[in-house]
């Protein structure tokens, strides 16, 4: 991008600075035309037409072999043109000329991304600006790390394959220099060289994750060895964006890190819950055996901006339908409950946990906890809906209940939720107002064409 402005801006700028000393040159020499007879006065303004077309074909010359459609329209008139007004039009046609050379130069200097406005980032020096590598840095989650890590001044490498990450979601940082965006699979290898490793890249939602079970299942243990090779290679810190679900139908209630779990090895859910405890052991031998610096986050449900809108998860699904003013559906009595942490919080907690010393798992969620009946209740007033709220059959394996313990978080790492469920809410709803009003643009302008 940036080779193609500066010789855009080559290209664009010689001609001007040929042209614009010749017709100062010439305009000066016709006023200083004493008033000699009219005969030699034609004669010579005849010559400075003759000099000026041929300056204007020389100069704009580029301008019919780069088909620019208006320059080389305006040639033609010029050469059209004759008589005694010629002299006046030619100086207007070149200083329009001019005008539109300066606005084309603008233009291909903004879509070179010159002018850009990123978001500020922190200044900091080589020793203590970090080169971190986010996979799934396109994703929900992960673009919200990215953001952060951004506006603290670091080098940030997102990496996704966007099968649920989506370039728009980063597109705010592209051009950045400290920003780089590659399209890659964390199941084939990957080689960079990076100080610290947020291993995020999965798809995280049930519909997304059982949409391809064994790509699930290879993402989770295929990618993890990558990113632990990769991390041994260059002596990386690596965290592990873990789950919850690695708790299963928990047993135990709250759910402290050292619970060891309740999974269904063969449920619809175990390509996921199987593949997040796989990637979990593989940290813990790597760190064992190769000394890979390790840090392991268990992410309890967390909602926010840039979630997915159909992915099936109870926060979208709830906003949405009450935003539509279509019926809550409950899967199950509703009396089955869920804690969400809003995802700045998250954020927080994933940074705090990599830059502290503790290589055990860290449950990072908010332990407010609400029944699904009430969470159903509380969106419909904040979206102020007058949807009903129905029931419908349970899904399979759906877990009762899941709360996180934070004790460790916060001993460990000095980390809690600062953000109510309610704040969380009113911003997320926003977004979702948002992306719905844009949907229905789209939508409309599709049935338009
Ligand atoms: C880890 O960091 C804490 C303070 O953040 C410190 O008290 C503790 O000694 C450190 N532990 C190790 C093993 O370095
Ligand atoms: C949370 O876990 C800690 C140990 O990590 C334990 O002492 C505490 O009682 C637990 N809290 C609850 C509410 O279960």
């Amino acid at each position: 991008m940036r080779r193609s402005s500066e010789s855009g801006s080559g290209l664009l700028g010689s001609p001007r600075r040929k042209s614009s000393p010749s017709r100062g040159h010439i305009s000066e020499m016709l006023h200083a035309l004493p008033h000699t007879s009219a005969g030699f006065r034609c004669l010579v303004i005849f010559l400075v037409c003759i000099i000026l077309v041929y300056i204007a074909s020389t100069s704009f010359g580029f301008s019919t072999k780069n088909s620019m459609g208006s320059m080389a329209r305006s040639k033609v008139q010029d050469n059209e043109e004759s008589g005694p007004d010629a002299m006046y039009h030619m100086r207007q046609r070149i200083s329009t000329l001019e005008d539109e050379l300066e606005s084309l130069k603008h233009s291909l200097l903004a879509t070179a991304g010159e002018t850009k406005n990123f978001d500020d980032v922190k200044y900091r020096n080589e020793e203590t600006r970090k080169r971190i590598l986010v996979t799934g840095g396109a994703g929900f989650v992960g673009s919200h790390l990215v953001d952060k890590l951004m506006r603290d001044g670091h080098e940030v490498i997102a990496l996704d394959n966007y099968f649920t990450g989506r370039r728009k979601n980063v597109e705010h940082w592209i051009g950045h220099p400290n920003f780089e965006l590659v399209h890659h699979d964390v199941v084939m290898p990957y080689f960079v060289e990076v100080d610290q490793i947020y291993h995020l890249a999965s798809p995280a939602s049930p519909p997304h994750y059982m949409y391809n079970p064994v790509k699930t299942i290879k993402t989770n243990t295929l990618g993890t060895i990558n990113m632990l090779g990769l991390a041994k290679r260059v002596k990386a810190t690596v965290l592990l964006a873990s789950t919850s679900e690695i708790y299963g139908d928990p047993e135990v209630h709250p759910q402290p890190e050292t619970y060891w779990g309740h999974v269904n090895t063969i449920g619809p859910r175990s390509c996921y819950d199987e593949g997040k405890r796989v990637a979990e052991s593989l940290m813990v031998a790597y760190n064992k055996q190769e000394k890979v610096n390790i840090r392991i986050a268990r992410i309890f449900n967390t909602f926010g901006s840039r979630m997915h809108m159909n992915d099936g998860r109870v926060v979208s699904n709830f906003i949405i339908q009450a935003i539509q003013g279509k019926p809550i559906t409950i899967y199950g009595n509703g009396e089955q409950t869920r804690s969400f942490q809003y995802v700045d919080d998250l954020v927080d907690g994933l940074i705090a946990l990599m830059n502290s010393n503790y290589s055990m798992p860290v449950n990072l969620g908010n332990p407010e906890e609400y029944t699904i009946k009430q969470f159903a209740e509380v969106i419909r007033d904040l979206v102020e809906s007058k949807s009903e709220i129905v029931m419908k059959d349970a899904v399979e394996d759906d877990p009762k209940q899941r709360k996180p313990n934070i004790t460790v978080a916060a001993q460990k790492i000095g980390w809690k939720p600062k953000i109510s469920m309610r704040d969380g809410l009113m911003k997320t709803i926003d977004y979702f107002r948002d992306e719905i009003q844009k949907n229905k643009k789209r939508s409309i302008r599709d049935d338009e064409i």
